[in-house]
């Protein structure tokens, strides 16, 4: 590539990245989330995808899926989506429509075909017990088996209105016991293998917007 098409490919890139962060942050806004979930669930991701994957192009679609795994949550009514307590099965159901409503956003913008399909498969289970499509073990998109562990990790460790958060180990023992059922069991032996790291960036709450090793400036290219 020449220096000029280097420079037009990092402007794209740029675009997407801040358009992903941009999304996640509506999200974040409309959930009243002040702890930045989103970001956290994409960092941490990253950090198991790096023991499957080295290419960076690969590792950004997974961060932009995680990034975003969520999205269609913005199509749910706030009365649901911020209910205080139990939802009852009705409004299950239409919680359960997030991954769709988000995979129809995602899925438009040129290039995210990836994290479109991270998106639509999140909620989806290895033992083929999730939705929306049912599928199980590699059926799923990896990114996705990656972030279902992630996700729960944050659930458990972050603060809700109604309760503290629960400790890392508290969170660990309960990854140990799904894994093979809702967790892909490579997913939590690389969730164990990276339990130092892990630990610090939850206490740390990753406040990192993106990781540099994996968008690379590129300006520095010509
Ligand atoms: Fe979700």
């Amino acid at each position: 590539m020449t220096g000029r098409q280097y420079e037009e490919t990092d402007v794209l890139e740029r675009a997407d990245a801040a358009f992903a962060e941009a999304m996640a942050d509506a999200l974040d806004v409309r959930e009243h989330e002040t702890g930045n979930h989103s970001r956290r669930v994409a960092c941490h991701t990253l950090v198991l995808a790096r023991r499957f994957i080295s290419d960076p192009n690969r590792l950004r679609h997974i961060y932009w899926g995680a990034l975003m795994h969520d999205i269609g949550k913005i199509g749910v009514p706030e009365s649901i989506l911020l209910k205080p307590g139990a939802l009852n099965e009705a409004e299950w159901e239409v919680m359960r429509t997030h991954p769709e409503k988000g995979h129809r956003i995602i899925a438009q913008i040129p290039g995210m075909a990836d994290a479109a399909e991270i998106v639509l498969s999140h909620q989806e289970r290895f033992d083929g017990s999730g939705y929306p499509r049912g599928l199980h073990d590699e059926q799923i998109h990896l990114g996705a088996r990656l972030l279902a562990v992630i996700d729960t990790l944050d659930a458990i460790t972050s603060d809700r209105p109604y309760r503290k958060g629960r400790s890392f180990d508290h969170a660990r023992d309960e990854i140990a016991g799904m894994s093979g059922k809702q967790f892909d069991p490579q997913a939590v032996e690389a969730f164990m293998a990276e339990e130092t790291t892990l630990r610090k960036m939850v206490e740390d709450m990753c406040m990192q917007s993106h990781d540099p090793a994996i968008l690379p400036n590129t300006r520095s290219i010509s």
